[in-house]
């Protein structure tokens, strides 16, 4: 995928978009945020709650982007998608922790990300830049490829960040999260009885683009999930590698939906087996 890769003044451009576009959605999502938040409609299961707010924020975004980038392509988790003309497609979540944003827990995230390749199927794409962007603490995580990772806070000047030496597995707080059909749920408590004795803590903070960002700051030393959406992953992808982290699917694969761990180098392998081991007893019963 490194020949899809754009030159170093286009994925300086696709990250300062991403940085203005996710600014932009937050602003919307918090200010316009109704304080009795309508049902829009449901996904996979009742618990799926999509608001009107999130169709909104993604109208904002892909207009914004068609906008600065007319030839791009548009994958996002709401209704309405484009395909590219260029070698880039925007890979965004409107509200990244919708649970918690229908709740007022100050969780959630905008999350854009400009990827190469075909964002649908495993292995076969990747992030070149993006931003994450947890309107309500002022948080603002962003990337591009080979241009390193920053996190800035408000109006406070970016930090550039680098993950440093993790704690062994056994002192190591791991971030994780479910899905929302019932089985799907049950499966991933099952694994999570069989994590849980082996490491510090767990933390279910519920946005995962939050969490993987989380990983690449030093909040949390871990973080696996089955069931990532492209759209969840993409940019907090790229914010973790940038900053020396390693992203992958069960057994080092590509990144997959049925399971992405992240975690610094020096703990990412002790995870991936320890999930493996998880996973193989939960499937075996
Ligand atoms: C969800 C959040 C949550 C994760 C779920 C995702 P959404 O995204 O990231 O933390 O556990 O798997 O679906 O639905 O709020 O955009």
């Amino acid at each position: 995928m490194d020949s899809m890769l754009p030159p170093a003044s286009e994925l300086e451009e696709l990250e300062n978009v991403a940085v203005e576009v996710v600014l932009e959605a937050g602003r919307l999502i918090v200010d316009d945020r109704p304080a009795d938040l309508g049902v829009a409609k449901t996904k996979s299961t009742a618990t799926d709650i999509v608001t009107v707010m999130d169709q909104r924020a993604q109208d904002l975004l892909r207009k914004r982007l068609s906008a600065a980038r007319p030839h791009d392509g548009f994958f996002g988790e709401e209704e309405g998608g484009a395909e590219a003309r260029s070698s880039i497609t925007w890979v965004v979540d409107p509200i990244d922790g919708t649970v918690n944003y229908l709740y007022g827990v100050p969780a959630y995230a905008v999350s854009v990300a400009a990827v190469v390749g075909d964002p649908r199927v495993p292995g076969a794409w990747e992030p070149v830049a993006g931003a994450v962007a947890n309107p309500v603490t002022g948080e603002l995580f962003h990337a591009r490829r080979g241009g390193g990772a920053r996190l800035q806070r408000g109006s406070d000047e970016p930090v550039t960040l680098a993950l440093s030496e993790p704690p062994d597995l056994a002192q190591a707080l791991i971030g994780t999260g479910f899905g929302y059909a019932a089985d799907r749920r049950a499966w991933q408590a099952s694994v999570l009885l069989e994590v849980i004795p082996h490491i510090r803590d767990i933390r279910r903070i519920g946005s995962a683009a939050l969490d993987i960002c989380g990983v690449a700051a030093g909040t949390l030393d871990g973080y696996y999930e089955r069931g990532l959406n492209p759209w969840d992953m993409a940019a907090a992808w790229l914010v973790l590698t940038e900053a020396g982290g390693v992203f992958t699917g069960l057994d080092g694969e590509a990144p997959h939906s049925s399971m992405v761990l992240a975690a610094a180098p020096g703990l990412h392998s002790a995870l991936d087996a320890l999930l493996s081991d998880a996973v193989a007893r939960v499937d075996l019963r």
